[in-house]
């Protein structure tokens, strides 16, 4: 293809996915599969890889994903972002329909909308293309995370030619569907990284990341429900969603135009039996008056709109029968008390199982095996027992005892002064924890072990071929045995074999985290690595040792002393050296340059011109300075770039501390 029929390729598929989308994200009636859409997206993405030059600046692949924008500045809302006036009473909502009427002296007409639970967004448009998108902060101001919004594919860059204003604001909801929600936080799971509670939570958590194209992997979405602009034609809320959605904005379909406050509790108790039908989470329902001038005429009181309200579903609860309290060892020894109850629908779910955290919580909740027990979610995915219902208690049931030992080894359990979790302290013999560790080790952010999953692990122990980390690296001379198992071939033998091979040269660091010592996580495991090098230096260096290193608190130096003296840890790390595992870093630390900065402290904020900001913080450790993570009185210089948060510069200037700039820290060092 020469370079002018690249040119008209970009231009021609560029517009289609454009039409595609529209088509797909604004009408919900999609023209083309998903694979198809892929296809051409890849196939643009490649095109203008080569012809750079040609690529459209509101082009498809840019919404997947691009530049990372360090901080978030902080904007002035034009418009401030109120909130509303909620409440969980039908009376309230009655009352406020009778506030209301007499104000204006009649019955006025209501729209009801679903109340989306996410987190709020104004995004706005100059000449129908996306400026800039602004969180809701505190309601005067709040975040810039433009880029971030951008990889919201529902959300158009560039609205086709129409009848909107040269600039306005459009307001919002993001969120994560439940589905989505659901696959994420099972591959975080299984990356060992931290879940989230909610759909809610890990949509807040995503538009505030820093990196836009890790924004782009999680898909959020969003429905848009309020335009702001300088003399806009709409006479009601109820035009102003018809006129978003012409102008191609996501907008829910599930409203309606209720004449009377009864009509809008119909609404109300419509979406409360439906609303888990949903494939998103609401958490009530709007009602807003429809009339703009009855808006204007009702006003703001110093909060909310006068004109709106929200009536909030309760929690989902339903009540069971509580059938048994059991107990389950983690890897750390930790014991959980979970409730196992009589299957109960709730929130769409059929509910078995609800967390009871601790010893404590139990004695909270006075429960006995057989009582009648509340169940709630919260938006949380664990349901939570939040009482009992005494009033059907039974005679004779007898209040549930924490148990003194652990109910999978007997070993007597401890609980450390002033903490809430009891632990079993047999981490040898304990077969959970001894699961639970090998487990650990071969997990993805430690050995990423291949040919051997979770469920493998326990069969092997069950059936006594591993009991601890060293006996993986003895599976290659039981094959014959391996090979005796039922659901083991020849080909995942060797696959397994292969994965433990393999598994023999993931760096030090690695097989440190993979040990699973009590708070020594993959970044501690890092840290540890690079600064003591060898398993045997780490091995023998005292807890004064340990506590000097960068982030090392004593709760971690204790736990590695302890574990490194235990005689069970020297066998395990003697074997896994004869097997030829990783036990030292080979990672190799930049010599010290100079000495100049020598004592200093530094944080650097902002983006630079000169040097990354990683290319500054080797500068300067090479030259004898320490980074601190935050502004505090420890801290010497704040190497302050362009658009560093206000927050950091505020708290900067009220500890006096000097602020310097990228030229100003390298002249330092001439
Ligand atoms: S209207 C001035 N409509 O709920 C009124 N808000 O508690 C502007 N929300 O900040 C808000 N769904 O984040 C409106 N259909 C909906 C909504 C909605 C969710 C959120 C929004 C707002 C909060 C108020």
């Amino acid at each position: 293809m020469n370079s002018e029929e690249a040119k008209l390729t970009i231009k021609r598929i560029t517009s289609e996915l454009k039409q595609h989308s529209y088509q797909y994200y604004v009408l919900a009636q999609p023209s083309i599969s998903d694979t198809e859409f892929d296809i051409m997206l890849k196939k643009l993405e490649a095109l203008e890889k080569e012809y750079p030059q040609y690529q459209n600046p509101d082009s498809p692949t840019l919404k997947v994903g691009g530049s990372i924008t360090k901080e978030f500045k902080n904007i002035v809302h034009k418009y401030p972002m109120l909130s509303l006036g909620n409440t969980y009473s039908e009376q309230e909502l009655v009352e406020f329909d009778q506030r209301v009427t007499k104000a204006i002296g009649k019955q006025v007409p209501y729209v009801c909308e679903l109340k989306f639970d996410g987190l709020a967004i104004g995004i706005t448009y100059k000449d129908g293309k996306l400026v800039q998108a602004v969180t809701r902060g505190d309601g005067t101001k709040g975040d810039d995370v433009t880029e971030n919004v951008k990889t919201i594919r529902s959300i158009p860059h560039q609205l086709k030619p129409g009848d909107y204003p040269d600039e306005f604001e459009i307001r919002g909801e993001i969120f994560m569907h439940r589905k989505a929600f659901e696959k994420m936080n099972a591959e975080r799971a299984e990356n060992g990284e931290q879940i989230y509670a909610n759909p809610r939570n890990f949509a807040a958590g995503t538009i505030k990341l820093q990196d836009s194209a890790e924004v782009a992997k999680r898909p959020l979405d969003c429905y848009l429900y309020f335009i702001y602009a300088d003399n806009l034609p709409i006479k009601s809320h109820a035009e102003s969603l018809k006129v978003a959605e012409r102008w191609g904005f996501p907008v829910c379909q599930h409203y309606v135009l209720c004449e009377t406050i009864t009509e809008a509790l119909e609404f109300i108790h419509h979406w409360e039996n439906k609303r888990n039908t949903l494939s998103f989470d609401i958490d009530g329902i709007v009602i807003k008056v429809d009339d703009y001038n009855i808006q204007n005429e009702l006003g703001f009181t110093a909060k909310s709109p006068r004109w709106a309200i929200s009536y909030k579903y309760k929690a989902q609860q339903a009540e069971t029968i509580l059938e048994k309290v059991s107990y389950q060892v983690g890897r750390t020894g930790a014991v959980t008390p979970v409730a196992n109850l009589k299957p109960v629908l709730l929130a769409g779910t059929t509910v078995k199982r609800a967390t009871l955290h601790n010893a404590n919580e139990i004695e909270r909740l006075d429960l006995c095996e057989g009582d009648w027990v509340f169940v709630e979610k919260g938006g949380e995915i664990i349901p939570k027992i939040i009482g009992v219902n005494l009033a059907k208690r039974k005679s004779g049931l007898s209040l549930v005892q924490y148990p003194t030992l652990c109910p999978e080894c007997q070993s007597i359990l401890s609980r450390k002064e002033g903490e809430a979790v009891h632990y079993c302290l047999n981490d040898t013999d304990c077969p959970p924890q001894i699961i639970g560790k090998i487990q650990h080790f071969i997990s993805r952010k430690a050995m990423n072990m291949d040919g051997i999953g979770d469920e493998t692990v326990e069969y092997f122990y069950r059936e006594k071929l591993i009991k601890s980390i060293a006996d993986l690296y003895d599976l290659p001379n039981k094959k014959e045995r391996l090979l005796s198992l039922d659901r083991f071939g020849e080909k995942s033998v060797t696959k397994l074999l292969e994965g433990l091979e393999a598994s023999k040269q993931m760096p030090f660091e690695r097989v440190l985290f993979g040990l699973g010592i009590r708070f020594v996580g993959a970044t501690v495991a890092k840290k540890l690595a690079m600064h003591f090098k060898t398993i045997d230096a780490l091995m023998t260096a005292s807890y004064d040792q340990l506590i000097e290193v960068d982030e090392i608190g004593e709760r971690i130096a204790e736990s590695v002393v302890k574990y490194f003296n235990m005689h069970s840890t020297e066998l395990l790390i003697k074997h896994l050296r004869n097997k030829g595992l990783q036990l030292e870093s080979k990672h190799i630390e930049k010599e010290p340059q100079s000495d100049m900065l020598k004592d200093k402290t530094f944080v650097i904020s902002g983006t630079f011109t000169k040097n990354s900001r990683e290319g500054l913080k080797e500068i300067i450790e090479e030259n004898g300075g320490k980074m601190l993570s935050g502004i505090s009185t420890k801290l010497n210089y704040l190497v302050a770039g362009e658009n560093m948060g206000p927050a950091k510069l505020q708290k900067a200037n009220d500890l006096n501390i000097p602020i310097i700039s990228e030229d100003d820290l390298l002249n330092m060092l001439k």
